[in-house]
């Protein structure tokens, strides 16, 4: 069964970019995915404390809060989920909190080894960005730097799930197009696996 794991950085239960994830989602469990969702804005969780444990006594992050649980699952996944608003430029605080937090996937010699990643290669990650700025071009580098990243972990594949001009809570819903645009990765995704 395709494991996925969703994981929200926005503080909007009901945001717009847990919106889509939800049509993600919906889409993958009808297709047999098994489907787990952390919201982060409910967890209790810091950022990497650099204190490079991870590259010399262990082989994961030290610390053990309730961010270790969502990285064991994302570290079992086969499909990694995340969603953000845009905030200042960026993905929300609580995401980058998380993202940091994959820093202790990568092994000690992650600059020059050809499989930095401590994860099994082969994921897939799907990224939803929700941006209240109605012009494409704006915040668009967000995606490729973090996929990028990624692709040292093992995510081969990574898919973008766009709303742009949204701004209130639930704007989304009226963005037909965004939302077939959620299903149908959902499909390409699972089915592709
Ligand atoms: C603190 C804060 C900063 C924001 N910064 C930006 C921004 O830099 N660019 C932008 O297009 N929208 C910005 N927005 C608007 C949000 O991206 C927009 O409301 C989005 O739909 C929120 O997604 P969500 O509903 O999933 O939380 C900001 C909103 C907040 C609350």
């Amino acid at each position: 069964m395709l494991r996925v794991v969703s994981v929200l950085g926005s503080p909007r239960a009901r945001g717009n970019s847990a919106i889509l994830a939800e049509h993600f989602c919906k889409t993958a469990r009808e297709l047999g995915a098994d489907v787990r969702t952390y919201v982060l804005n409910d967890l209790n969780y810091r950022g990497c404390q650099a204190c490079m444990a991870c590259k010399t006594e262990l082989d994961k992050c030290v610390l053990e809060d309730d961010l270790t649980e969502v990285l064991e699952s994302v570290a079992n996944t086969d499909v990694l989920l995340m969603a953000s608003p845009v905030y200042y430029g960026e993905v929300s605080s609580q995401l980058k909190g998380f993202i940091d937090r994959t820093f202790s996937y990568l092994v000690p010699d992650f600059p020059s080894n050809p499989r930095p990643s401590r994860l099994t290669p082969g994921k897939k990650l799907v990224f939803i960005q929700a941006q209240g700025q109605p012009d494409a071009s704006q915040f668009a580098d967000i995606f490729p730097r973090y996929s990028n990243f990624f692709r040292w972990h093992g995510f081969t594949d990574a898919y973008l799930i766009r709303a742009c001009g949204v701004m209130d809570q639930g704007d989304v819903e009226k963005r037909r197009d965004v939302l077939d645009l959620a299903g149908d990765t959902a499909r390409t995704v699972c089915e592709n696996s």
